[in-house]
């Protein structure tokens, strides 16, 4: 049962150390979220996931980490400099400032006024000077999506690789956008992280690439946990299309402030590759190349036979990192009513994901050879290479169950006397099920392995 309130979640990540305000001792910065020891693990395991499904189990998409501090005619031929904007209306009264887009009537949500400026263009990219002269004439932004430096690295990476449509370039990282109205915790911040995969494929396949795109991805957040049956597919209508795009189908999930984007599925047709390169003779194939662009390659490829250039279509899974994360904290969140009478809390992550994956947990805190015994086992599950094992020093089981269930650690192994002094043996007990079980300490690698496996 996912949480039932933004507010659960919010507590909750803050009080165990998953999310924290950015700059909270000086008031925070709106908008702006740091990720804490827990949360950085959980987002990492997030997008390895993502990593390992687009990267390593594909036979036909290359990976890329390219910088943030961007060229500006990049973002001026791709169409951001014109067009990224949202609808801006400032209240007179109060001086608020909403995304006239967001308002459900003409009326200030501060202050009640119905006294508001008309809707005006406010573009969101961050802009910053570049070197030593701030004068403006020098400057770059902040990308405001990942995917441009996968367009201008086209050319890079296919000579680098010899890849021919359908091939996609997959990257991770920190996107940019000076958001009117941030809100609902980490759902829209002004720096966030996007997962893009720009998937290129011959024109005139792009539909049925598209359709296919869409599956994989119910598939791949099904396996982390968001059941499709808590995702609605929302085919957004022409009048709304974003203006590189031909057609997108947003996965809407079921957030707990209501059902918004978290991952964008796009047709981006040839505009892209178009519009970064330069009209050369008869190259003049894709609508949107432009006659007078400033960049010097033709992001296209060549028939060997024919000769003949083509600008590939490219369809682009977009899914945010930060509102993943929201998803999956929200679907794995639950509290179970206990037979004695108590409650529990518990993150129910799929494995994979838990920040930890096993503490290893001496029954006294002081004794010199339960804590030698417990040490040695957190170094020898550590070298499994599955994540982080957590030496757990409280010496209380029962807090460092309760506290292990709320974190979503799927394995708590338990070092007591009968350890050390009976049968090397140890407890694992398993966060769903709250079972125990004795396992030998020779066997528990394979054990750990087997269950993450
Ligand atoms: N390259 C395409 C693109 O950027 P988008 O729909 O604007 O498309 C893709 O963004 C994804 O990035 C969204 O589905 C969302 O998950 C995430 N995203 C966008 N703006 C965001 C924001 N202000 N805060 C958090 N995540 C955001």
């Amino acid at each position: 049962m996912p949480a039932s309130s933004m507010d659960e979640l919010v507590s909750l990540c803050k009080r165990r150390g998953f999310i924290f305000q950015s700059s909270d001792i000086y008031g925070g910065l709106q908008g702006i979220y740091d990720y804490g020891p827990l949360g950085v693990e959980l987002k990492n395991n997030l997008k390895a996931a993502w990593w390992r499904a687009m990267v390593y189990e594909r036979d036909d998409v290359e990976g890329l980490d390219a910088a943030i501090l961007t060229n500006p005619l990049t973002l001026k031929y791709s169409g951001h400099e014109d067009t990224f904007t949202d609808p801006l209306v400032d209240c007179r009264s109060c001086k608020a400032r909403h995304r006239a887009d967001h308002l459900t009537e003409r009326k200030c949500p501060n202050c009640g006024s119905t006294d508001l400026t008309d809707p005006r263009p406010f573009n969101l990219m961050f802009k910053t000077a570049l070197g030593p002269v701030s004068d403006g004439s020098t400057f770059g932004y902040l990308r405001p999506e990942t995917a441009q430096a996968i367009f201008t690295n086209f050319r890079n990476v296919v000579d680098a690789t010899s890849r021919r449509p359908p091939f996609g370039i997959a990257q991770i990282g920190k996107a940019f956008r000076n958001e009117i109205t941030p809100r609902n915790f980490i759902f829209r911040v002004r720096e966030f992280e996007q997962m893009e995969l720009e998937f290129f494929v011959e024109p005139g396949t792009d539909e049925e690439w598209h359709e296919a795109w869409i599956e994989e991805r119910l598939a791949w957040w099904d396996a982390q946990g968001v059941s499709r049956s808590r995702l609605e597919l929302f085919r957004v209508p022409p009048d709304e299309l974003a203006h590189y795009s031909k057609a997108t189908v947003d996965l809407m999930y079921h957030f707990p402030h209501g059902v918004e984007e978290l991952e964008g599925i796009a047709n981006r047709t040839d505009f892209d590759l178009g519009s970064h390169t330069k009209s050369q003779g008869e190259f003049v194939i894709a609508a949107k190349v432009m006659p007078n662009n400033d960049s010097n390659t033709k992001l296209a490829v060549q028939d060997p036979d024919s000769k003949t250039w083509t600008v590939p279509y490219v369809i682009e899974p977009s899914a945010g990192v930060d509102r993943g994360v929201l998803a999956v904290l929200n679907e794995a969140y639950r509290v179970e009513q206990l037979d004695n009478g108590t409650e529990r809390t518990v993150l129910g992550f799929r494995p994979h994901l838990a920040p930890i994956k096993v503490a290893v947990v001496p029954l006294k805190r002081n004794h010199d050879g339960i804590v030698a015994k417990a040490r040695a086992i957190k170094q020898q599950l550590s070298a499994l290479g599955l994540g982080r094992v957590l030496y757990e020093h409280t010496g209380n089981i029962g807090k460092a169950y309760r506290r292990h269930d709320e974190v979503g650690t799927p394995l708590c192994v338990t070092v007591d006397f009968d350890t050390i002094e009976k049968d090397d043996t140890v407890t694992v007990r398993d966060r769903d099920t709250m079972a125990q079980q004795r396992v030998a300490v020779g066997a528990l690698g394979d054990f750990v392995k087997d269950y993450f496996r």
